[in-house]
């Protein structure tokens, strides 16, 4: 039945794993441990986290799983493997390392590969399997549910957590290479208060926060939104900078409606009063969508101060805002 496939699923994506781990460690696996230990791993983190090595042949860990003796139809919907009627099967992960995606519960429900430096693509996932689901699950969740830490940190990428937790941010996630999504959001809320969102500092990052910040709020989270330039990632600013200049920026997080309005900002000529009116309007349009009447009118009083504009009037042009909505 389904439940006994589901077992026998992740019996594969863990003796998968359990293969990928002693690749790494193994003479066919140098090549993977020098780069993982070039990015500032220690053996301690990459025990953690059970990364591993796709040796560079197509067939490796089918014959392995063969010898085992599993059943080409298990393989078959493992998402391990490409399979085609006449070639048969071959390894989707080859010459890769290899981060095993482990569920709340800490069980392989997948995996993440990474070329050794330049490539495309940079990460190959595996595919959406009856024990896979990308969008209820988080990167990193199975030690962040057990943090001591006050709040969650989400991020991008798989290094992004993998760097924080070695640095001691045991409450570091990702979304796993797709958009935050709600599930995702109050899977979060199940262990957490806050949120820091730590996104990459560019175009696609501000993005993706400026469409996680309604979303975490949904879900009941108090969220706030992480500047780490001139570095592109918390992997990066750990590398460059360290956990005590990591630290500061925590603390100085952005409170997320502020942020988004200082992304609003920057897609009008302040200089301009035609322009500036609009930017005006849209911010009260903005915080018209917030509910709560006390934090709405902190709102006003900060975007007022902050921008330069007359309180009352921005007060009245939200309650012209809030009558709109009637
Ligand atoms: N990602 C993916 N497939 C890609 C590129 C990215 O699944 N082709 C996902 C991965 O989970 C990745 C995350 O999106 O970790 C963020 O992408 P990116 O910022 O490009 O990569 P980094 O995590 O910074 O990777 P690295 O530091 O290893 O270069
Ligand atoms: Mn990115
Ligand atoms: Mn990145
Ligand atoms: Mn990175
Ligand atoms: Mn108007």
């Amino acid at each position: 039945d389904a439940a006994d496939k589901k077992s026998r699923l992740l019996e594969v994506n863990k003796v998968a794993a359990g293969y990928f781990y002693m690749k790494l460690r193994s003479p066919a696996g140098q090549h993977g441990l020098a780069y993982l230990k070039g990015r500032g791993l220690s053996d301690e983190t990459m025990k953690n986290f059970g990364l591993g090595y796709a040796d560079k042949y197509r067939n490796d860990l089918y014959n392995y799983l063969k010898k085992k003796g599993y059943a080409d139809d298990l393989l078959k919907d493992s998402g391990l493997f490409h399979f085609d009627e006449r070639r048969g099967f071959s390894d989707k992960f080859w010459n890769r390392v290899m981060y095993p995606i482990m569920d709340a519960s800490s069980r392989v429900i997948g995996f993440g590969g990474r070329v050794m430096g330049e490539g495309e693509p940079k990460y190959l996932n595996s595919p959406e399997t009856e024990i896979f689901n990308k969008s209820r699950n988080l990167y990193g969740l199975h030690v962040a549910r057990r943090t001591r830490r006050k709040n969650f940190i989400i991020c991008e990428g798989y290094m992004d957590v993998i760097s924080m937790h070695q640095a001691g941010y045991t409450n570091a996630v990702a979304s796993l290479g797709t958009a935050l999504t709600s599930q995702q959001c109050s899977l979060m809320s199940r262990f957490t208060k806050q949120v820091l969102v730590i996104y990459d500092m560019d175009g696609a990052g501000v993005k993706a926060a400026l469409r996680a910040i309604p979303m975490l709020r949904q879900a009941g989270l108090s969220t706030k939104v992480v500047d780490l330039k001139p570095h592109k990632d918390p992997d990066e600013f750990l590398k460059a900078e360290g956990a005590e200049a990591f630290e500061e920026r925590l603390e100085r997080a952005e409170n997320s409606f502020m942020f988004v309005i200082r992304m609003l900002e920057a897609e009008h000529d302040m200089s301009d009063p035609e322009d500036k009116s609009r930017f005006f309007h849209e911010c009260a349009a903005k915080i018209v969508e917030i509910e709560d009447e006390i934090e709405r009118k902190s709102y006003i009083d900060a975007v007022a101060a902050r921008y330069n504009i007359d309180v009352d009037l921005l007060n009245s042009q939200v309650n012209k805002e809030a009558l709109k909505g009637i």
